[in-house]
């Protein structure tokens, strides 16, 4: 199996996730320059809207970076295909959806495939499917999630046992602990999406990262599982009223309407947690700085490298 940074030509196993309509230039450059992979988020954006971050985040880097297409999300899936072949874009993440009629198209233009997924059966026919890498992702993670519920620390042995492309961890990471727990784990590496918002060049409202700063463990709420949707979300006014809403009894349709990326912008870019609510995972409670990207990347792996001594030299403590 060829190692994850070498598939992916990067220095650092770390991905920074797809945020649909928000994780722009400066935030995906920032991740590649750290040598770690950014990811643009296409979310609901028009193809016009993504070419033009695609174009800004050449401009400031020459590091392979990663576009995620959504695929239930969006209506241009294939017009974004076209768009990432156009540009020669190295890395695609799909989600939300089926990625198999999608890899052939991807592969023939040299562009590596990664299918996020939530459960073994997903992951092996992702692999089937020709994915390069998967990225397997509990139910611990910000944003839109599995009804399956699988929790990280469950599903990643299990994936790895079931398939022989590499797997990346994602729900639940926010450290180098994290890093190293989900290599010891049989990963690769890691993707992390609630960490990198509370760093200098996430492009979020200020008032979105101090609720970060200030979150705890139980600051996470599940939206959806009355219409069989899930998105994790942060304890914020708007939720509330969604949690209301929901026990008034709420159609797929109000849910998708309450829970669109138009709030998500709202909350998330104009700060108004009135009207507008804010992705987060439960990991949100360990969050207590403002690092830059760089800092964050290369304290994480020092403390995952750290971590690893510490455990190899307490096992030889056992076996004396
Ligand atoms: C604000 C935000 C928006 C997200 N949007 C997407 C998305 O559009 N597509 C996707 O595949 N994942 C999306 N995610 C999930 C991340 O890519 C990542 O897999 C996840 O956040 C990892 O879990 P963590 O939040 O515990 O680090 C989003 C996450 C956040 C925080």
């Amino acid at each position: 199996m060829l190692h994850l940074t070498k598939l992916l030509n990067i220095t650092n196993p770390i991905i920074q996730g797809g945020m649909g309509n928000i994780s722009n230039a400066p935030l995906t450059a920032a991740v590649s320059e750290a040598g770690g992979l950014g990811t643009i988020g296409c979310g609901t954006m028009t193809p016009e809207e993504v070419e033009k971050i695609i174009i800004e985040t050449k401009e400031r880097t020459t590091k392979p970076f990663a576009v995620n297409i959504p695929i239930s999300v969006t209506k241009f899936v294939r017009d974004l295909v076209d768009l990432v072949i156009k540009h020669n874009v190295p890395v695609v993440s799909l989600s939300a959806g089926n990625p198999a009629p999608l890899i052939p198209i991807l592969h023939e233009h040299g562009i590596k495939v990664i299918a996020v997924v939530a459960s073994v059966k997903h992951a092996k026919k992702a692999e089937e499917a020709q994915a390069d890498v998967l990225v397997a992702e509990g139910f611990e993670a910000a944003g839109i999630n599995s009804s399956l519920e699988l929790t990280t620390f469950t599903l990643i042995p299990q994936i790895v046992a079931a398939v022989k492309i590499p797997v990346v961890a994602a729900g639940g990471i926010g450290n180098g602990q994290g890093l190293s727990a989900a290599l010891m784990l049989g990963a690769s590496g890691v993707q992390l999406g609630t960490r990198f918002i509370a760093t200098k060049e996430a492009p979020f409202h200020d008032i979105y990262k101090e609720k970060l700063l200030t979150a705890n463990d139980i600051d996470t709420v599940i939206i959806g599982r009355p219409v069989g949707k899930v998105r994790r979300m942060l304890k914020t006014p708007y939720a509330h009223k969604l949690i209301q809403q929901e026990q008034k009894g709420m159609t797929e349709e109000e849910y998708l309407d309450l829970t669109s990326e138009k709030q998500h912008y709202i909350g998330a870019i104009l700060g108004d947690l009135e009207n507008g609510f804010i992705n987060s995972g439960q990991i949100a409670g360990l969050i207590s700085s403002i690092p830059t990207v760089q800092e964050l990347i290369e304290s994480m792996m020092s403390e995952a490298k750290q971590n690893i001594v510490n455990v190899v030299s307490e096992f030889e403590v056992f076996s004396l």
